[in-house]
């Protein structure tokens, strides 16, 4: 009787049990949790709408239960458009066995409620990628069972709770891209099962991190980038020996980084990118076969030599050390990291030759330091065996500019020239002839070989380029006629020609469908330009976008012609009054630059097709009669120069109607009458009307005393304030979008090259 009375006792007891977490309560929890989000929008019928009493829960999207008890166990919903807050009473706490809780872009708003740290089961907690606010509630340490906590990509604010440190079995922590500040607490040295430390993109800016860090020897991925850390790396890093992916770029980590670093056998992807690392770089004694094979230690302090022992790290295939101080010559053991595909020292003060190794790989950039010529070489020894530029079939990317190359171009590029999409040479002492490489270059968007001493005319093989987008012969010693052959490049957009010794006529039958902006400066063309010579320049006289619609449009279009490009690329545009900085390029830029040669007859009046211009330049020709007032139909007209021709008769008054124009130059013609009345000519500097036959209407520009004619005329200082003026260069920042290190656990880490699609708008 006392057995069965126990007996029943219990089964009265489980039953109570059973009830508690019966089913249907379970149901019904879930069922009220639904409820709380009454504003939830699509797509949110996708998963929890489908949430009705006509099935068993445990069947419900996104809902798993013990199989045994029928207890909902797990609750994974994701882009499910809650749209709300989880309330601190919400009925997922009736759900007392949850071990799992997902709810990633769910559209959670408001505070992470406290109350969520009586979830004791929890092993698994995603709220990743909500709208979450406010500071992470110190509860959350009660989860002792937590392995995976993931709040990342949410507005979280303050400090962490230092009961988090508590949480040591957690293999996973991601607080990345948040809002949250101050220090790493000492108590984090507890989670040494932590494989997974994501707290990128916050604002953290200390902590003992040289302490803490030792202790998770754990970690396989360490994830610091962007933050305010101000401490040095631990000096013993070795005792992390399972690192494979190390990202701390961003911050503001100063000292060496320790050779200790270098020993971690596992250690795969080094990203220190932008920190105040200085010394000279040291690698320690690595294990004998090191797995690293991504290294990005730019804009960093590092000085001395690049070490010949970074060949040891066989499995290297993107090194970027651009933007620090390292001298000498390029480590001649580097032809021996065989995998090796991109490779940026720009911005250094490397010197010596630039070994012809280099053209295998697919992104090379050099610029921005004293290279003084390039290896001719063909046969250069890898490992025994012998590789020559036959072999150079990936070359993508080739930035040697702004270093001293002496020497001339090797015709031997011609075998790399099959794959490449830009090659930059601007700015160096090459010499001889641009050699005839690029009959397979089709896939060339851009050639920049300008501010170096080419001479000759253009190679004929140019017009295999059919990728072209922009082609910078600049300052050099060109001497051929006007290259209108290369006017069937149907995606040229921009060309620039200008500050060589180009001559004779430029061609009437103009090609060039897609020319946006035209430079050919300070040359010797000569000859008359027919009424109708700008009537079949499409591009530049489309008005197919308005300013706001071209954006979008021309970032879309970008991305097809995406192309990477490692640092900034610049490239001079001239032009006063006239901003030409990024993003301006990207709303459709448009120019003709034809000063400086020895035109004649009058400016054709077809100029006023070209509605989109907003430089025009004619100045300093011999160009006559009146300026025709077609010229105002150019509205988006931003600066005109038609200065130092023989121009006569009056400024049309319909001028005044171009609302833009920031400058303007009629000095130095034969021009009279009447100043059009505008802000924009009323606020021009007197110079730009100077040594004219005399207008009227200028005492608000110029002041009443003195009036420039010709009885005022001052040619030697006039010249001084126009050369002054025309030398001017306006650095350019072209598009440079960034792309940061993966973001995907272990995707394969881009390299932080920077990647324009300026010109192929
Ligand atoms: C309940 O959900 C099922 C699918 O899970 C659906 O087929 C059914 O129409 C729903 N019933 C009601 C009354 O919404
Ligand atoms: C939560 O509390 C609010 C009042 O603050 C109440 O209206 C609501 O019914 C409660 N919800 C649950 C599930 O207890
Ligand atoms: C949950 O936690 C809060 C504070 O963290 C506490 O006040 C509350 O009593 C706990 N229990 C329930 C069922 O919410
Ligand atoms: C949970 O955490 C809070 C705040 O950290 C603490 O006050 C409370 O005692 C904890 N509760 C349990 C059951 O551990
Ligand atoms: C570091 O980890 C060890 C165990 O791995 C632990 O005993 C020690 O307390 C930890 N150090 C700190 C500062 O938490
Ligand atoms: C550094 O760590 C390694 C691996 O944990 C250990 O073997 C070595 O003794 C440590 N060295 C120092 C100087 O602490
Ligand atoms: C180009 O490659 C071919 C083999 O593909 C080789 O015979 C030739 O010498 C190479 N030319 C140059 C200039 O390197
Ligand atoms: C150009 O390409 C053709 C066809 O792919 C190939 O036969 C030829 O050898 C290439 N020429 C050079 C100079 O690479
Ligand atoms: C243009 O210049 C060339 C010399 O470069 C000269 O022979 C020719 O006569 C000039 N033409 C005109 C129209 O001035
Ligand atoms: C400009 O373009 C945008 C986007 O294409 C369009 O929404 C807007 O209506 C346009 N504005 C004008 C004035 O045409
Ligand atoms: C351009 O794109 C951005 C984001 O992609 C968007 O917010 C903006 O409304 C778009 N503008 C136009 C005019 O379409
Ligand atoms: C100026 O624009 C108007 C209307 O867009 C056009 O009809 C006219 O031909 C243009 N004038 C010149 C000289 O291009």
């Amino acid at each position: 009787m006392m057995i069965q009375n126990q007996s029943f006792f219990f089964f009265f007891l489980s039953l109570i049990f059973n009830t508690l977490a019966s089913p249907s309560l379970q149901r019904d929890a879930l069922l009220e949790f639904k409820n709380e989000f009454p504003i939830s929008a699509p797509p949110f019928h996708k998963s929890v709408s489908s949430w009705n009493t006509s099935t068993d829960h445990c069947s419900w999207r996104g809902v798993t239960c013990n199989a045994n008890s029928g207890e909902v166990i797990s609750l994974e919903l994701e882009l499910t458009n809650l749209n709300g807050p989880l309330k601190s009473n919400t009925s997922l706490l009736k759900l007392k066995h949850l071990q799992h809780l997902t709810l990633t872009r769910c559209n959670l708003r408001g505070d992470i409620p406290s109350s969520l740290g009586n979830l004791s089961h929890l092993k698994y907690l995603d709220l990743s990628r909500n709208n979450l606010v406010g500071e992470i509630p110190s509860s959350l340490g009660n989860l002792s069972h937590l392995t995976t906590l993931s709040l990342g990509n949410n507005h979280l604010i303050g400090e962490f709770p230092p009961s988090l440190g508590n949480l040591d079995q957690l293999t996973l922590m991601s607080f990345s891209s948040n809002n949250l500040n101050g220090n790493i607490p000492s108590s984090f040295a507890s989670l040494n099962k932590l494989s997974y430390l994501f707290l990128s993109n916050n604002q953290f800016s200390g902590g003992d991190l040289p302490c803490i860090l030792t202790n998770l020897t754990s970690l396989l991925y360490l994830q610091l980038s962007n933050n305010h850390f101000k401490s040095r790396l631990p000096s013993n890093m070795s005792e992390l020996h399972n690192l494979v992916i190390f990202e701390a770029s961003g911050n503001s980590f100063v000292g060496n980084i320790p050779t200790s670093m270098f020993t971690i056998p596992s250690l795969q992807v080094v990203y220190l990118s932008g920190n105040q690392f200085e010394g000279p770089l040291e690698f320690g004694n690595t294990s004998s076969s090191p797995e690293l094979r991504f290294l990005d230690l730019a804009f960093n302090n590092f000085k001395g030599l690049v070490p010949e022992y970074i060949s040891r790290f066989l499995k290297l295939d993107t090194i970027d050390l651009s933007h620090n101080s390292f001298i000498g010559p390029i480590p001649r053991s580097m032809p021996e990291l065989v995998s090796l595909s991109i490779l940026d020292l720009s911005y250094n003060k490397l010197e010596g030759q630039v070994p012809s190794f280099l053209w295998r790989l697919d992104t090379l950039t050099l610029s921005h330091n004293s290279f003084s010529s390039l290896e001719e070489s063909l046969q250069v020894a890898v490992n025994g065996s012998h590789s020559d530029l036959s072999k150079c079939t990936s070359l993508y990317f080739l930035d040697l500019s702004n270093n001293h190359l002496t020497g001339s171009i090797p015709a031997c590029l011609m075998n790399c020239t099959a794959s490449v999409r830009v090659i930059n040479l601007r700015n160096n002492n090459l010499s001889g002839f641009l050699p005839d490489i690029f009959t397979n270059a089709t896939e060339l968007r851009l050639l920049d070989v300008s501010r170096n001493k080419l001479v000759g005319k253009l190679p004929k093989s140019l017009i295999k380029c059919k990728s072209m987008r922009y082609l910078n012969l600049k300052e050099n010693k060109y001497k051929d006629t006007f290259p209108s052959w290369l006017g069937s490049l149907v995606s040229l957009r921009l060309l620039f020609l200008g500050s060589n010794a180009f001559y004779g006529p430029i061609s009437s039958h103009f090609g060039f469908p897609s020319l946006r902006v035209i430079d050919i400066s300070h040359n010797r063309f000569n000859g008359t330009l027919p009424q109708d010579y700008f009537l079949n320049w499409h591009e530049m006289s489309l008005v197919w976008r308005n300013k706001t619609g071209w954006s979008n449009h021309t970032v879309n279009e970008g991305n097809s012609y995406m192309f990477e490009i490692n640092g900034y690329y610049d490239m001079d545009m001239m032009y006063k009054g006239v901003d030409t900085k990024f993003p301006r390029i990207f709303l459709g830029y448009k120019a003709i630059d034809f000063s400086g040669n020895k035109f004649t007859g009058h400016i054709p009046k077809s100029i006023g097709l070209l509605k989109e211009l907003i430089h025009v330049n004619f100045s300093r020709n011999a160009f006559t009669g009146s300026i025709h007032s077609s010229l105002a139909n150019l509205t988006n007209l931003e600066a005109l120069d038609l200065s130092h021709n023989k121009l006569s008769g009056n400024i049309p008054p319909d001028l005044a109607w171009l609302s833009f124009l920031s400058y303007l130059d009629f000095s130095h013609n034969f021009l009279q009458g009447p100043i059009p009345r505008s802000t924009q000519f009323q606020s021009q500097n007197c110079s730009s009307f100077e040594d004219n036959l005399g207008f009227y209407g200028l005492e608000e520009i110029c002041g009443e005393i003195h009036v420039p004619g010709p009885t005022s005329r001052d040619s030697q200082q006039s010249d001084e304030f126009s050369s002054e003026e025309s030398e001017e260069v306006l650095n350019w920042l072209a598009a440079a979008i960034a792309f940061g290190p993966g973001s995907s656990m272990f995707a394969k880490p881009i390299s932080l090259s920077l990647s324009l699609s300026t010109l192929f708008l």
